[in-house]
This record gives structure tokens, sequence and C-alpha cells, in this order.
């Protein structure tokens, strides 16, 4: 890292730094409300007028436990407000947190950056006194090199505007938890001033004694998509475990209880089923992979590509279940999916494989009835042909064959018995193993889970 600005007189940092949110939408919100209730004053900037209406209104636009309440606690308190103008913005801000999207590209599988050189352009034309830029956004190693030339290049105040990486690390369905509450922050800067802005703007964090890695550039954006990386081979594996497992007559479930036992391994992310979606982890190893190709060490990824296969596999052999169930065509067969976002806990249907098993259940015909308790709406917008219902029990009625695909606790609840009574027959897939197999057997379902038996003779918990 560089050592410039180390005189804080000299170079003196804004103590109690205003704060801008560019791109408000996943991240970009949580963060904005997040920063609020850290005590800051926080302005947060969107192109979209629709979601910027929302927000100013108080409703957050999509399903975040816990979000809703703390935005209209920091909208009621005045700390927090959002617009449309960049030119507002950018006298606002002391730090600008840029947050927009860089979802995977229409013709490769690079990541579109568009967003992002389009958000750095508007602050970097614009901003005329000293200000840090932050990059949130996960992006391909190199970005933020690029990006710091052009704003140098484009910005009247020069090098007086500077640029970091902060990598943002939260989970759909615990993002307040994970933003205030971090479990480390990583800050990827150019000089010792731009440490010493970040460290201001997350001083509350900081003094929960949170881990801080600070390091150069690069080495912040290769943090994100390798910890994005190592989490999708970790689910991939147990998932090619699972493969095995099919072909052998052994039981994935009991195998990864007894590899989570082993402290090198660990029980985390070592849940066999339907795989991974979302809008993270797939475009971000495919955009990893493509970047690492660029780089000329695309060997050095190769198994990233394995890792996508195996994930895409899942889904396919799941459809694989469901039509053996029905015995053996799902031409006109009733199916209920439980589920459409990528996780529970969030109405995020990007690359979510439950919706993706059920537009191929439809494509072979299937009639498939998709109830998920919040991502109905965003799984309509994204399939309008599929039938979408408000309730579990008008999901399963009269179904002949029943698939979850999102784990929501709501699924896991239910009384298998009482299900019994509402579906054509009994016959059910736990895509994501979430259920009781013994109690939905012992109700007279047939059940089937990815990597297990059909008919396991003698299921024996290691936990016990
Ligand atoms: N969602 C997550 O859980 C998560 C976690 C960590 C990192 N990330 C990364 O954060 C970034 C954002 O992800 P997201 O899920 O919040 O995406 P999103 O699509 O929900 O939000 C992106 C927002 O950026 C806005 N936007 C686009 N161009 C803009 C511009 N020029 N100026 C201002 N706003 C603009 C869009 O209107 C949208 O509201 C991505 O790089 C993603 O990989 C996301």
């Amino acid at each position: 890292m560089s050592t410039r600005y180390t005189d804080p007189v000299a170079h003196p940092i804004a103590e109690h730094p205003r704060i801008t949110v560019v791109g408000v939408g996943y991240l970009g919100a949580t963060h904005a409300v997040c920063m609020a209730a850290l005590g800051f004053d926080v302005l947060g900037v969107d192109v979209d007028e629709d979601k910027v209406a929302e927000l100013a209104a108080g409703r957050v636009p999509f399903f975040e436990p816990g979000l809703q309440e703390k935005l209209s606690e920091m909208l009621a308190e005045g700390r927090l407000s959002f617009t449309t103008d960049f030119d507002r913005a950018a006298d606002f801000g002391d730090v600008h947190f840029v947050c927009v999207g860089t979802p995977q590209s229409d013709d490769s599988d690079a990541a579109d950056l568009t967003f992002v050189e389009s958000a750095f352009e508007a602050l970097a034309t614009r901003i005329r006194s000293k200000a840090l830029l932050v990059g949130k956004s996960t992006v391909p190693i190199g970005t933020a090199d690029r990006l710091t030339r052009m704003v140098a290049a484009r910005s009247p105040i020069g090098a007086d505007l500077e640029l970091a990486w902060n990598p943002e690390f939260l989970r759909e369905g615990f993002a307040v938890e994970d933003t205030l509450h971090p479990d480390r922050l990583v800050f990827g800067v150019a000089s010792e001033w731009a440490e010493r802005q970040l460290r201001a703007v997350y001083a509350p964090i900081l003094e929960e004694d949170t881990p801080l890695v600070v390091a150069d550039l690069p080495t912040a954006e290769l943090v994100k998509v390798a910890a994005n990386s190592f989490l999708a081979t970790k689910i991939s594996y147990i998932n090619a475990m699972a493969e095995v497992c099919e072909a052998t007559g052994a039981d994935v479930d009991l195998l990864a209880e007894a590899l989570s036992f082993d402290d090198r391994i660990g029980g985390r992310f070592l849940k066999p089923g339907l795989g991974f979606g979302g809008g993270c982890l797939p475009k971000d190893i495919r955009a990893f992979a493509h970047r690492a190709d660029e780089l000329g060490v695309g060997d050095a990824v190769a198994f990233l590509h394995e890792v996508d296969e195996i994930n895409t596999r899942r889904r396919l052999r799941l459809v694989d279940l469901v039509r053996e169930l029905a015995g053996g065509d799902l031409e006109g067969t009733r199916v209920a999916a439980l589920g459409a976002a990528f996780k529970p806990n969030s109405d995020d249907v990007r690359d979510a494989p439950a919706l993706d098993v059920a537009r191929m259940l439809s494509l072979e015909g299937a009639e498939v009835v998709v109830y998920d308790p919040e991502a109905n709406e965003n799984a309509h917008r994204t399939y309008p042909d599929l039938d979408y219902v408000d309730s579990l029990e008008e999901a399963v009625t009269d179904a002949e064959v029943v698939a979850l695909l999102t784990e929501w606790d709501e699924f896991g609840e239910a009384d298998p018995f009482a299900l019994g009574e509402l579906v054509n027959t009994r016959r059910i897939v736990d895509g994501r193993h979430a259920l009781d197999a013994d109690k939905y057997r012992d109700a007279g379902w047939e059940y089937r889970a990815l990597g297990q038996p059909a008919e396991p003779e003698v299921r024996v918990s290691l936990a016990r």
C-alpha cells in the first residue's frame, strides 16, 4: 500500500462523515439503513425512481427480515433520505459507497460492469471537494485500478477524489445482522488517508473487536470472489458425493454428518440438495473463471466450471426424481412446487434453483403449482406462465407429487398427516433435505431425496 497522505493534519479525514450509498438494491438499501443506524447521516441514491420512491415512503421493496422496521425508524429520526439526484449526492457525501449491480453479461460469463462504471463516472464528474469513493459491488480483479485511473481523469479535483474497495459479505436473510455485526471487514485502500477515513466510518463496528484486514485494491477484490468460490465448491463437493451415493446405494446425509465431525471439514455448507443459486454465487464464480482466463491463469480455477456443472446437474436430477415418482411421464401430472426463492427468508429469485426446477417440470408438461411465502410476486414476474397460489394448502391440494424446493420453516413444520389429506397421491421429493423422512414415511408418503436410496433399510444417525 502507498503511504500517501499519512499526515493527519495536512490530510484530515471527516471524523463523522456524511455518507451516500449509490445503488439501493438488496445490498445498498441494507447498507444505507444500517449506516444510519450506526449514527451517520445517509443519502441513498438510485437510478430507479420507483425504488427510491418506495424507500423514501418507508417501504422496503424486497423481503429482508428486520430491515423494514429499521428503515421506518431511521426515516423517522431524519438521518436517512433517498434521491435520484446525483448532484445532490455529490454535494452531500464525504464517503460514497457504490453498491450497484454487477450481473452476468448477456453474451458471456463476464461480469457486466456498465452500472459500476456509470455510477463511478457520475460521482467523479460531479464531486468538487475531497471525498472517498468506496466500491462495495463484487467486481473482477483489476476493476478498482482501472476505475482509479478513470476517476483521476474525469474528476475536477483529480487525486483528491480517492477510491477504495470494501467488499461485502452479507447474506440475504441475515443482511441487517451481518451488516451491523460482520464477521470481518476488508479495506482495499491505496493510501493511509483512505484507511483512516474507512476506520472512521466503521468505528462503531471496529469497537466490537471485529477483525479487519487492510489490503491493496486487487486483494480486496479477490477476497470476495475467492470466498464465494470456496463456498460454492463446498456445496458442489457434497453434491458430487450425492451423485456417487446415487450410483452405490449410499446415503449422502449420513456421509455429510460423518464428515462434519471432522473439525478440518466442518458441517456448514456441507448440506446436500438442490445446490446454490441467487444473485451472487453463480455469477461470481463464472465471472471469476472468466477473469482468470483473461489474466492467463484460467487453469488455476478451471475447477469452478465443474463446480458450476455439478450444481446444474442437481436441478436436472431433481426433475428426474419427480418424473420417477410420477411413473415416468410428467405430462399432465399435478406437481406442487414448494418454494421459488433461491433460499429461505428471501424473495430473491435470481438464478433460483427452485424456480428453475419448476420451469423445467412445466416444460415437460407437468401442471406446476408454485407457492413461496415471500417470492411469488418476483417469481411470477420471471415466469408468468406458472400457476402461483397463496398458501401451502392450496399448492398441495390434489397434487400427484410434492417437490420441496426452498427450505422455508413453514414447509419443515407442516404436518405430513394433514398434508396427506390434501394431496391426490402421497409422494414427495425433498429437494433440500429439510423434512423428517421417517415422519413422512410413517404418514404413508413415498419420500425421495437426492443422494439417498429410495428405500433405506436402516437409517442410523451418527449424531446419537
Ligand atoms: N445481494 C447480496 O446478498 C450481495 C451480497 C454481497 C455483495 N453483493 C454485490 O453487491 C452488488 C449489488 O447487488 P444487489 O443484490 O444489491 O443488486 P440489486 O440488483 O438488488 O441492486 C442494484 C441497484 O443498483 C441500481 N443501479 C444500477 N445502476 C445504477 C447507477 N448507475 N446509479 C445508481 N444506482 C444504480 C439498480 O437500480 C438497483 O437498485 C453486486 O455486485 C453483488 O454481487 C450482493
